[in-house]
C-alpha cells in the first residue's frame, strides 16, 4: 500500500483518542449541574480513564507486535465507542467511572499505541516526523471536541443543556473513525525500505549497526528504565498543568483583583463582571497550551529528523524546568501567562514524538509496539500522580507555588537523566 496510508491511519486514530482525552473539562460543569456531583467526583472519571488508557498501551503494543496493528485498533475502537455510547445512559457515578473511565479508557489505549508503532516503520527516512503525525490528532481532537461538545450540549434538539447525548453521537463518530484508521494500518514487509532510499552510512567511529533488540533484551538495558523515569517526570509536570492551568490563572488574577479592591479574595462578589473576564483569561491560557501541544508534535518531528532527538530532548526539557519555575509569578499577567503556557504546551507535546522516536532508534522496529507500549505506561502513572499531587499541595498551601516547584524539580531530574543517557550498543546477530 502507498506509505501515506498508515500515516493517515495514525492521524485518524490519534484524533479519536484526542476526542476521548483532552476535552473532558467541557463535560465537568454540565455533569455537575445534571447530577449534583462535586468537581472532584467528576474529575475522578478522567483520572481513571488516563490510568487505564496508559496501562493498556503495553498489552496493546505487545498484541500489535504479535497479530499486527489492524485487529488491535479495530477491537479497541469498538470498545471505545461502546464505552462512550454507554456513558450517554449513566444515572450514577459508578457508571461514569466504569463506562467512561474503564471501558472507554481501555479501548482508547488500544487505538493509541499501534499506529505509533506502525506508521514510522514505513518512513525510515523520516521517522520522527512520521511519529509526530501519528500523535498530532491528540491535539487536533481536543480542538474539535471542545467547541463541538459545547455546541451539541447547547443545541435544543440534541443536548438541550445535557452532556449525555454528546457521548452517544461522538461515540458513534469515534467508532467509525477508529474502524477507518484500523483499515489503514498494516506492518510493512520485513526489512522494508522506501524505493530509492538507502540507510545513511554510519558516521565514522559510531557503533556498528546490529540487529534489533527483542522486547526482553530491551527491558534489560538500563537505558529503557532511564527513559521511563524521564517520561514519568515530563508527564507528571504536563499532566499537572492539564488539570490545573486554568485554575492557577483564575486564582492569581482574582487575588490581584481583590488586592486592588482592598478585600479578601473570598469576599469578591461572585457576579463581579471582572471575574467573568478572568475566567475567560483562564481558558485562553489553556487554549494556548493546547495549540502548542498540537503544533509541536509535527514540527519537533521534522526538526528531530535533522538534528537528532537528543538535542531536542535537552532543549525542551531544560526549557520546561524554566517555564515551570516562572509559571507561578506570571499567573496574574494574562499575556505572560499565555506565553509561558505556549512554551509549556510545546515542551509537553514534544515528548510524544521524541520518546517513541528515541525508543525506535535505540531498539529497532521489531519490538517497538511492546517497547513503546511499556514506556508509555509512565504517562498513565503520571496522569494519576501529577494532577493529584497538584491538588493536594494546592489544598495544603492555597497556591500553586509549591506544586509548580515540585514539578520543576521532577523535570530537572529528567534533564539530568536525558543528559547522561547514551544509546545502547546494538546486538550482533
Ligand atoms: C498524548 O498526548 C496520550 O498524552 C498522550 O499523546
Amino acid at each position: 500500500m502507498p506509505r501515506w496510508i498508515p500515516l493517515l491511519g495514525g492521524v485518524l486514530g490519534s484524533t479519536t483518542c484526542g476526542l476521548l482525552l483532552y476535552a473532558f473539562s467541557v463535560f465537568i460543569k454540565p455533569l455537575r449541574a445534571e447530577f449534583n456531583w462535586t468537581a472532584a467526583e467528576v474529575s475522578l472519571a478522567y483520572a481513571i480513564c488516563c490510568l487505564i488508557f496508559g496501562l493498556m498501551t503495553f498489552p496493546a503494543g505487545r498484541l500489535s507486535d504479535k497479530i499486527g496493528p489492524r485487529t488491535v485498533v479495530l477491537i479497541g475502537g469498538i470498545i471505545l465507542a461502546v464505552g462512550f455510547f454507554l456513558t450517554s445512559t449513566i444515572t450514577s457515578k459508578i457508571q461514569l467511572y466504569i463506562y467512561y473511565g474503564v471501558i472507554a479508557g481501555f479501548g482508547g489505549g488500544m487505538v493509541y499505541l499501534p499506529p505509533i508503532a506502525t506508521a514510522p516503520k514505513w518512513w525510515p527516512d523520516r521517522r520522527a516526523l512520521a511519529t509526530g503525525l501519528t500523535v498530532v490528532g491528540l491535539g487536533l481532537g481536543s480542538f474539535i471536541m471542545g467547541p463541538l461538545a459545547v455546541s451539541l450540549i447547547q443545541n435544543p434538539a440534541i443536548g438541550a443543556g445535557s452532556a449525555l447525548p454528546v457521548f452517544k453521537y461522538v461515540g458513534i463518530a469515534m467508532g467509525i473513525m477508529a474502524v477507518i484508521a484500523a483499515m489503514c494500518l498494516q506492518n510493512p514487509p520485513a526489512g522494508y525500505k522506501p524505493p530509492g532510499w538507502n540507510p545513511p552510512a554510519p558516521k565514522e567511529g559510531a557503533a556498528k549497526p546490529g540487529r534489533d533488540f527483542t522486547h526482553e533484551e530491551s527491558i534489560r538495558t538500563p537505558q529503557f528504565w532511564l527513559l521511563y523515569l524521564a517520561y514519568f517526570g515530563g508527564s507528571f509536570a504536563g499532566l499537572m498543568l492539564t488539570g490545573h492551568l486554568a485554575n492557577h490563572g483564575i486564582l492569581e488574577m482574582s487575588k490581584a483583583l481583590a488586592l486592588l479592591k482592598g478585600v479578601d479574595v473570598a469576599a469578591l462578589p461572585k457576579d463581579l463582571p471582572e471575574l467573568k473576564t478572568i475566567s475567560m483569561y483562564g481558558s485562553y491560557a489553556v487554549s494556548s497550551y493546547a495549540a502548542f501541544n498540537a503544533l509541536t508534535r509535527v514540527l519537533i518531528g521534522a526538526i528531530a529528523d535533522k538534528v537528532g532527538t537528543r538535542i531536542c530532548f535537552l532543549v525542551t526539557f531544560t526549557l520546561q524546568v524554566v517555564a515551570m519555575l516562572v509559571l507561578f509569578p506570571v499567573g496574574k499577567t494574562i499575556m505572560l501567562l499565555c506565553l509561558v503556557s505556549a512554551v509549556l504546551g510545546w515542551n509537553y507535546g514534544a515528548m510524544f514524538t521524541l520518546f517513541p522516536a528515541t525508543c525506535l532508534q535505540y531498539y529497532g522496529p521489531s519490538a517497538q509496539g511492546s517497547n513503546y507500549g511499556l514506556l508509555f505506561t509512565a504517562w498513565g502513572l503520571a496522569g494519576f500522580a501529577g494532577p493529584y499531587v497538584g491538588g493536594m499541595l494546592l489544598d495544603a498551601t492555597k497556591s500553586y507555588s509549591a506544586p509548580f516547584l515540585v514539578a520543576a524539580v521532577i523535570v530537572a531530574i529528567s534533564v539530568v537523566i536525558l543528559w547522561m543517557i547514551k544509546p545502547p550498543e546494538r546486538k550482533m546477530a
